[in-house]
Parts: structure tokens; C-alpha cells; sequence
């Protein structure tokens, strides 16, 4: 690789090697997720309508001089994360690192500064791999086409490649074969945040003893709903196997949904696995109000408003 060399100020590489890369990530929502029984590779295949959202996390790459990745994560509830390979983050970083072993050398500090919730059904976690991904594609100049960074990004898990297109796509296999969707208008979400965070396998470990699976399969009319720009339909096609389960297991989010589908929203579905709750509003002031209402609940942290689609992982000034 080409050694680095600083100025005389220590800031910029005279090579003219990006020095650091800023990235931006959405989260996502399921507009509908239809779960397979249990496959022998021990995964679900799935039909899923991925929707991703203006709620975002920024990473931030920086070469180093110190050997090895670093991790550092900021924002509510992150100081509980793993910064190790126990994060998807870094596994991300290693990956490239396995991956272009010539052209990755030096330390790393991956920066993450989080507003998505954590173990919330957003895919948090698989949008900063993909965030990850891109941004020291760019800061080691690999030449990584985007269906190679889809690859790595189906190694990472289910919703990272995803997080790297963004809008709207249908989903199937494990969730990581997409076909971008094209919608109209914009849609006005509210995000009802939950006290404690669920975990993805817990929930699709219930799903195989109590959930009823609808296929995979996305009814037509939503998928009509989303061409044509009928957030009302699309309100009322909202799907997720996954939240009976959900559930069962945190009676409480029923307690939400209902508030919120009484309280105003043309509809509401779980996100993803859980526990966030996602509902669809008329207008950017019926979301403000419902927001207002939710936010009264016993059993909602914090609620959020967004709008969807948003873009994939993009680079940022
Ligand atoms: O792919 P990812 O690592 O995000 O998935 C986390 C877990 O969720 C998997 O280990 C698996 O138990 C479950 N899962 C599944 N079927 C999918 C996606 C995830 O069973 N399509």
C-alpha cells in the first residue's frame, strides 16, 4: 500500500489520501415482513418490504497511526454496546480488512454516533456495518463495485444491504436479495421507542413456537398501494409476522399499538423484530399530534417522528 505521510502540521496526507469519511445511514421499517417456517440453514426466508426512514446514525472513519480498530460509539443507551468483534461495526471494518489485505493496512478509529434506537427492530446495528462498509471503501480508495459491497454486506447479516440502497425494496431469501421499488410521495411516520430493547433471535426463536406464518409472501395490495402513492391502502396493508410473536412476548406493545392506531394513525405495524412500534399519520401535523399523544404513554420511552423513503448509507461534508 502507499505509506501515508503527514505535513508539517500533522493534518493532511500529502498523498492525497482521504484522510477521514463521513457517512450517513438510515433506519428501516418493514412496511411488510412475511416469515417461512424455520429453514434447515436455520433461517426464515422471508418476503419483505424494506422502507427506509430519515431517522439516522452517522459514522465517521479516520485513518490511524496506532495499530488495530477502534470503536467508539456515542449516543443514548450505545455505552452498552459492544466496541470489540462483537460489534457488527468492526466486524464490517475486518471484513474489508480480510478481504484487501494490501490495501487496508494501518489502524482505523470508526466513529458512530447513534440516533437510531439500539435493539430496536431498525436495523441500527446492520445500517452502521453498512455505513462502516462504504465509508472505508472510500477512505482506502478499494475498488469495490456495488454489487461487491452488497456481497460483503449479505455476509454481515440480513439488513445490511439494505441500509446501503435505501427507499423502498422488496426483500427476499434470508432478506438480503433486493429489488429497489419505486413509490410516490412521501410518507410521515411515528416512531413509538420502547423501555427495553428486544432481541432479534429471541423473537424469531417465539415466531417458531407460536407465529403463523403468511408465506413469504407481499399481498398486491400493498405493493399496488406503494406504486401508486395510496399511503392510505398502503396504511391498511401493513404487515409483520413477526409481531404476534413480539407480542406474546411484551404484552405492553399490543397496549401500543392500540393507542396508536386508535389515536390517530391511518395504521401501525411492529418494526422489524421489535419492540419499536411505527405509525403511519395522514399528514406531517397529524404525526406531530399523534407523536404528542404517544408520548404520554407508560410504556413508550421516546417517541420520534421521521419520513420515509430516505436514502441509503451516503458520504456527507
Ligand atoms: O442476519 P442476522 O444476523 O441479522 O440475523 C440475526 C438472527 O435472526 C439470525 O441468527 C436468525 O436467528 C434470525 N433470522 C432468521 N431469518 C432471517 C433473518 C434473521 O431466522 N431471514
Amino acid at each position: 500500500m502507499t505509506k501515508v505521510s503527514h505535513d508539517v502540521r500533522g493534518e493532511h496526507p500529502v498523498s492525497g489520501e482521504l484522510e477521514q469519511v463521513r457517512v450517513r445511514v438510515p433506519a428501516k421499517i418493514n412496511l411488510a415482513l412475511s416469515v417461512a417456517p424455520l429453514g434447515e440453514d436455520g433461517y426464515h426466508q422471508l418476503a419483505t418490504v424494506f422502507h427506509a426512514v430519515s431517522l439516522t446514525d452517522e459514522i465517521i472513519v479516520r485513518r490511524s497511526d496506532e495499530p488495530g480498530i477502534r470503536l467508539a460509539m456515542k449516543g443514548e443507551g450505545s455505552e452498552d454496546l459492544p466496541t470489540d468483534e462483537g460489534n457488527l461495526a468492526v466486524r464490517a471494518a475486518r471484513l474489508l480488512q480480510t478481504t484487501y489485505p494490501d490495501l487496508t493496512e494501518g489502524g482505523l478509529d470508526i466513529e458512530v454516533r447513534k440516533q437510531i434506537p439500539i435493539a430496536g427492530g431498525m436495523a441500527g446495528g446492520s445500517s452502521n456495518a453498512a455505513g462502516v462498509l462504504l465509508a472505508c471503501a472510500m477512505l482506502w480508495d478499494l475498488d469495490t463495485s456495488p454489487d461487491d459491497l452488497h456481497d460483503l454486506a449479505s455476509r454481515l447479516g440480513s439488513d445490511v444491504p439494505f441500509a446501503l440502497v435505501g427507499g423502498n425494496a422488496l426483500g427476499t431469501g434470508r432478506g438480503t436479495e433486493l429489488v429497489p421499488m419505486l413509490s410516490r410521495g412521501t410518507y410521515h411516520w411515528v416512531l413509538a421507542m420502547a423501555h427495553e430493547g428486544l432481541s432479534t433471535v429471541d423473537v424469531y426463536r417465539h415466531f417458531d413456537r407460536v407465529g403463523v406464518s403468511t408465506g413469504p409472501e407481499v399481498s398486491e395490495e400493498l405493493l399496488t398501494a406503494i406504486a401508486s402513492g395510496d399511503v392510505e391502502q398502503v396504511a391498511r396493508n401493513l404487515h409483520n409476522d413477526l409481531e404476534a410473536p413480539a407480542v406474546d412476548l411484551r404484552p405492553e406493545l399490543g397496549e401500543v399499538l392500540a393507542a396508536g392506531r386508535s389515536g390517530g394513525a391511518l395504521g401501525g405495524v411492529l418494526s422489524g423484530s421489535g419492540p419499536t412500534c411505527a405509525f403511519l399519520a395522514a399528514s406531517e401535523g397529524a404525526a406531530m399530534d399523534l407523536a404528542a399523544t404517544l408520548s404520554h404513554h407508560p410504556h413508550v420511552r421516546t417517541v420520534k417522528r421521521a419520513t420515509g423513503p430516505a436514502p441509503g448509507a451516503r458520504p456527507i461534508g
